[in-house]
């Protein structure tokens, strides 16, 4: 028998009920979704024809815990384009296996979403980047010591050997360049090297990732990419440096500032993603 003949696995049909549920409350049929990290969840409250729908109402989802994650999933519309946004994502960090923080990626694919703009708060690790700048992930370095595809593979969801080539989709970070430079904002390239967190860097890890080629350091983004890529959904990545990481100036890093940078960078962050919505969709249906 082959794998796609056997049985769905759990996570599939719970993936499965959990899309159901979330289509349910909503004749929106979006073809994106968007994960919106610290600080920059704000976006989702400025969607049309809003549906709010709290993580803990839906079936299997996890719930969100961190500050400045407002833990709810809001569909609407931007500009009239059918979106899926995720006010706050689930970290590691707050102890959810890899499994539960790739869930809402797979509950999307089985929503019929075809591509995904995943947002960050990062450190900027290249001396290059300033405080606050927009950077696109143009690839990853995973050193979370986990990968959320261990495990039996169910072929519904995607190959058992996923290739991640471009998994930072190279159409859409031509997009997002092309429609930066258009509202003039800064928008750099750069590599996202993951930790598990919860606490920020040494300056000698800093150092060190330097050069390993990161530009940027993060606790989030890369399980939710590789869940894309294994479904097939198209990602963009886009991380808010939100403070430069350990050892580059001479002072500590807190939660505080890398909320307030996100806010304060939230307008040029809205302009960018608003513009990049009707482009991609366009592309991926
Ligand atoms: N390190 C890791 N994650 C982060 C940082 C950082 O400096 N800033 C925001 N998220």
């Amino acid at each position: 028998m082959s794998a796609k003949q056997s049985p769905p696995s759990a996570e599939f049909r719970r993936a499965e009920r959990a899309a159901k549920f979330i289509l349910s409350k909503t004749k929106l049929r979006p073809k994106i979704a968007l994960v919106l990290g610290s600080g920059l969840g704000a976006f989702a409250d400025d969607f049309q024809r809003a549906v709010k729908i709290p993580y803990a109402k839906i079936p299997h989802f996890p719930r969100s815990t961190a500050i400045g994650h407002a833990g709810q999933l809001v569909l609407g519309t931007v500009d009239g384009v059918a979106v899926a946004g995720m006010q706050g994502r689930v970290h590691l960090y707050e102890g959810y296996s890899p499994q539960e923080v790739i869930f809402p990626v797979r509950v999307f694919a089985r929503m019929g979403i075809r591509a995904v703009i995943l947002t960050n708060a990062a450190g900027g690790v290249n001396t290059g980047y300033a405080q606050g700048a927009l950077v696109a992930i143009k690839d990853h370095v995973n050193l979370q010591g986990v990968n959320p595809l261990l495990g039996p593979n169910d072929e519904r969801f995607g190959p058992r050997f996923p290739d991640v080539t471009h998994a930072y989709d190279p159409e859409f970070r031509r997009f997002a360049a092309a429609e930066a430079q258009r509202l003039n904002i800064t928008l750099d390239e750069g590599v996202y090297l993951a930790l598990s967190g919860p606490n920020y860097e040494t300056p000698a890890e800093i150092r060190a990732f330097r050069t390993l080629g990161a530009d940027l350091v993060g606790m989030s983004t890369v399980p939710e990419v590789l869940a894309a890529r294994h479904c097939g959904i198209r990602v963009l990545g886009i991380s808010c440096v939100t403070n430069m990481a350990a050892g580059i100036l001479d002072q500590p890093i807190n939660h505080i500032e890398v909320l307030e940078t996100g806010e304060r960078v939230r307008g040029q962050f809205t302009s960018l993603l608003r513009a990049l919505i009707p482009k991609i969709v366009e592309t991926v249906k």
